[in-house]
């Protein structure tokens, strides 16, 4: 590992998980779309609905509210067969593979009970962690991990509930711990799972609370239907003085298997050369 700023990032490297559950596809259709209503969320608003008839198909996922955000979202589809669980922003940053950078590796993740296959499932490692892990097995970085200080409910529906609350009264949760120390960084990868339609609250609170100016941020998600969800265009607008590049977008349920889809995503953005993404 790169020996890099000091702070709770290098610490933690350690504790980012190799590996995760294996699953296959599945077909997102209206009748997911009905379940996902009586898994917690609220009905979607009308902004909402029009946004999911615009993108073509389903794109509204487990505990979905409405969206409040205007604006063009992903143009890649959760259920397209051709997007096999994975996708990039069509945003593209041209970024020059720079072995020099400095990269910082920042993620929220949930263990427990998860969506799964249109059921549930209790989660050991997060999805996200699981993807996080799978970057710094090949991305020479430190890493942090965002935790809750006041951690979410093991239980689904409670942690829909609560995220529901946070998101209509705009909150910015608590992080344990002190924030990492980003000033030695070039690149920071921003990694989370997609609730309600958007990045968790408390990824507000991280980019708030550190300083992201000038650097490059590379936005990663996983889901159950809904994609990016124009969680990076959140990022943009959010981080307006650094440079958010494509982001990537894999299905919690497969995120074991995207690891071409992550090495074509990592060498795009300059981090992997295609040398060590062969290897
Ligand atoms: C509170 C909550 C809300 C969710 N909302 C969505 C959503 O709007 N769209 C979606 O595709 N998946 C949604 N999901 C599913 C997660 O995004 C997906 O399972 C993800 O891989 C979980 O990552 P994690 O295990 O790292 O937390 C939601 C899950 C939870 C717990």
């Amino acid at each position: 590992m790169r020996g890099g700023p000091d702070g709770r990032g290098t610490a933690r490297a350690s504790h980012v998980p190799r590996c995760g559950p294996t699953v296959g596809e599945v077909d997102i259709t209206h009748a997911n779309l009905a379940e996902v209503r009586t898994m917690g969320g609220p009905a979607p608003s009308r902004r909402t609905l029009l946004r999911a008839a615009l993108a073509g198909a389903a794109t509204i996922a487990a505990g979905c509210a409405g969206d409040p955000r205007p604006g063009p979202r992903t143009t890649a589809v959760p259920g397209d067969p051709s997007q096999d669980g994975t996708q990039q922003s069509e945003e593209t940053t041209e970024m020059t593979a720079d072995p020099t950078a400095s990269v910082l590796l920042v993620y929220f993740s949930r263990a427990g009970e998860n969506y799964h296959e249109g059921g549930r499932r209790d989660l050991e490692v997060g999805n996200t962690a699981v993807l996080a892990g799978m970057i710094s097995d090949r991305v020479d970085c430190d890493v942090y991990e965002i935790e809750a200080a006041d951690p979410y409910p093991e239980a689904y529906d409670p942690t829909v509930e609560r995220n529901v609350r946070e998101q209509e009264s705009d909150a910015r949760p608590a992080i344990a711990g002190d924030l990492p120390d980003v000033a030695g960084y070039d690149v920071v990868l921003l990694g989370s799972p997609v609730w309600n339609v958007r990045a968790p609250m408390i990824m507000s609170t991280f980019v708030e609370g550190v300083d992201l100016r000038g650097k490059s941020v590379l936005p990663f998600v996983t889901y159950a239907v809904s994609g990016m969800a124009g969680i990076d265009d959140d990022y943009r607008d959010a981080l307006p003085d650094s440079d958010v590049g494509a982001g990537l977008a894999v299905r919690g349920e497969t995120v074991a298997d995207a690891g071409a889809e992550l090495e074509d995503w990592l060498t795009a953005a300059g981090l992997l050369d295609e040398r060590e993404a062969d290897e």
